[in-house]
């Protein structure tokens, strides 16, 4: 069965703390998956402040709101961590580089309900009004 898995790169979820030169960029634009196989996500971002970074997933499918998944977070200090909205299954992982702000989303045991749209996007998200496709 070939699936599609639509993304999108997301202009507008930063929150007001944000500087107007932060940015997040995505890629592939579409990714067709069989099922069962992995898929990987890329996103590289512009973030002024270097304390700390956050990089949050988020998923829409097309009968629901734009949904959390998980985020990847780098505080000054400490190592690298991350968590997960509750009742996401492992299939899904992520990985951040901080340094070279480079993170990704790995989906692997795709499913037909995994068919969305999937947004990269820095904390904090106060505004979805942004979202472009
Ligand atoms: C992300 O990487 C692409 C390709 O290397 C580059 O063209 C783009 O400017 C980068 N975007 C950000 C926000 O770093
Ligand atoms: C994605 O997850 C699969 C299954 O765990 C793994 O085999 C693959 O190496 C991962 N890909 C990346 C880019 O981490």
């Amino acid at each position: 069965m070939d699936l599609l898995i639509l993304l999108c790169t997301v202009l507008g979820i930063i929150g007001s703390s944000f500087e107007d030169q932060d940015s997040v960029t995505q890629w592939p634009a579409a990714l067709h998956a069989q099922e069962d196989q992995s898929v990987t996500i890329h996103c590289n971002f512009t973030h002024s402040a270097s304390s700390s970074i956050y990089l949050q997933w988020y998923r829409q499918d097309p009968v629901e709101r734009v949904k959390y998944i998980l985020q990847r977070y780098k505080l000054s200090g400490v190592p690298e961590d991350g968590d997960k909205a509750p009742g996401v299954e492992d299939r899904f992982s992520s990985f951040l580089d901080a340094p070279n702000k480079y993170t990704y989303l790995n989906i692997s045991g795709i499913k037909m309900r995994d068919s969305a749209v999937f947004y990269c996007a820095l904390r904090p998200t106060v505004k979805e009004s942004g979202l472009s496709c």
